[in-house]
């Protein structure tokens, strides 16, 4: 990619404006100004429908694309098992699968078994019902709660977001399914207040419980 465009991409702009909903994003702006439609990729760089090149830092804007873009011999092994065998269901093997799950394995001393989901939030979910089938299965449903911390991230879905200790993410989407309990995040850097004097305020909280107590202490590098 050049940042020349072959064709005219003015009702590909249009169609997105009348018919997609983006992620994360208010389109109230896109009454005034165009989306940004991403073209084509090489490497860490990206190109938009106005042949703008931009250096990709988040990769692929949420953290998912590690490899770069453009990569022939991954787009060649994708397409080869498309042709040779592109889906069924997971109740049966596949060769890529069986496989990849090896060496995904030999990555994770204590793990024995890989099952494979299509993201983040959806393995969480499984997660889940893993821990409450073993409750049922061994403590007659009992001891099913599951915890997370406050600021903790995982997911979208309903039960990530219970899950989820950043409520601007969760608010308007209730009720949740009961049974997660936030206990307090171990940030306790947020808490500390460093002043000019090369003073610190340190601040300890217990894991249980919600009130912290501090102290001033003098830091001998920054007076
Ligand atoms: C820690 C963590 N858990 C879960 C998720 C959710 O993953 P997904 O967006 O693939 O559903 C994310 C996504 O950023 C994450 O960072």
């Amino acid at each position: 990619m050049d940042g020349n465009l072959q064709n005219d991409l003015t009702e590909v702009v249009a169609n997105d404006k009348a018919h997609v909903w983006h992620h994360l994003i208010q389109h109230k702006m896109f009454e005034t100004v165009d989306p940004n439609i991403i073209v084509e990729g090489k490497g860490m760089r990206v190109w938009n429908q106005a042949g703008k090149e931009h250096l990709d830092a988040v990769s692929g804007g949420v953290w998912t694309v590690n490899v770069g873009y453009g990569r022939e011999s991954i787009a060649d092994a994708v397409r080869d098992q498309l042709v040779k065998m592109n889906y069924f269901a997971g109740a049966a093997g596949s060769i890529p699968a069986a496989n990849f799950a090896k060496r995904l394995i030999e990555k994770m001393p204590g793990m024995s078994r890989v099952y494979f989901s299509n993201s983040g939030s959806e393995a969480n979910e499984k997660g889940f019902k893993m821990i409450r089938q073993i409750a049922h299965k061994k403590y007659g449903g009992k001891k099913n709660k599951i915890l997370f911390r406050e600021r903790d991230y995982h997911g979208t879905t309903i039960a990530t977001l219970a899950a989820g200790g950043q409520h601007e993410r969760s608010a308007q989407y209730g009720p949740f399914p009961e049974g997660f309990i936030s206990v307090p995040h171990c940030l306790e850097y947020r808490e500390a207040a460093q002043d000019n004097l090369g003073k610190l305020t340190v601040c300890v909280r217990p894991m249980r419980l919600r009130m912290s107590s501090c102290v001033r202490v003098r830091i001998p590098w920054a007076a």
